[in-house]
């Protein structure tokens, strides 16, 4: 039985209209009703779009609301296409993922990843810092260099990191249905822990309502950054009942 604090964030990617708002009633209700709502977070992630109707819906719920990005540029600007932090906090984003695979993929580097939390933190957003291997880096047995490489830069000269947490989601699991093996993501968690001191670290890569319940007992978790499943009210909804059961 878990009986610790834990967030369960929502990425919905580049998914969902305002009829998917519908969706939220159930989970609003879900905690209202939960034994333990004290003991968790819940973060919806929305595409920018739905940030605004999703924090009206969410107005009387403990919910809250996050960005999947930014732009690193904390002044408005020529920057066609881009929102930056300021403008998310302005619609009511209180979070904002950075650093996720999908954008690494995409081009975004390591020092780039740096100045968008720095801008994130400066609007007063808190910050989803993804890191995590690929499938190769992972072959070559170079997980922790690499995830070292990336906290260090990602983190270089940021002196106050309590409104940042850390999503731990190997590359090679999001969307695969592969989790890594439980010693192994308790070590790396591990890992992830002696060198950033006390922040929260969040496992994301696959989790659904049935490997949840193997994931939870792997102690070191502070949370799930959930991808496809958090789409599902009700698989979303059974990801944090499980979690607690
Ligand atoms: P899936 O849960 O769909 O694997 O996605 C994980 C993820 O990328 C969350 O940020």
């Amino acid at each position: 039985m878990t009986n610790k604090y834990m967030i369960f964030v929502a990425n919905w990617k580049m998914f969902g209209g305002l009829n998917s708002l519908n969706s939220l009633r159930k989970v609003v209700k879900f905690l209202k009703n939960f034994k333990k709502n004290n003991l968790i977070k819940i973060v919806y992630c929305p595409p920018n779009t739905l940030i605004r109707p999703m924090t009206k819906k969410l107005r009387k719920s403990k919910i809250e609301v996050g960005a999947q990005n930014c732009h690193e540029n904390n002044d408005y600007g020529a920057f066609t296409g881009s929102v930056n932090s300021k403008m998310l906090k302005s619609v009511g984003a209180k979070y904002v993922i950075i650093g996720h695979s999908e954008n690494r993929q995409a081009g975004e580097k390591d020092k780039l990843i740096n100045i968008k939390i720095k801008s994130a933190l400066k609007s007063g957003l808190k910050v989803i810092f993804c890191i995590g291997e690929t499938i190769q880096q992972k072959r070559k047995k170079i997980t922790k260099q690499i995830l070292n490489k990336q906290i260090q830069i990602g983190l270089n000269k940021i002196a106050n990191k309590k409104k940042i947490l850390i999503a731990y989601e190997p590359v090679w699991s999001i969307g695969t249905g592969l989790i890594p093996q439980s010693k192994e993501l308790f070590n790396t968690i591990d890992f992830i822990k002696k060198k950033i001191g006390n922040l929260k670290v969040l496992y994301g890569g696959s989790v659904n309502p049935k490997n949840v319940t193997e994931l939870k007992s792997i102690d070191n978790i502070d949370g799930f950054l959930v991808g496809g499943a958090s789409q599902d009210a009700k698989k979303f909804i059974d990801i944090i009942k499980k979690t607690y059961n």
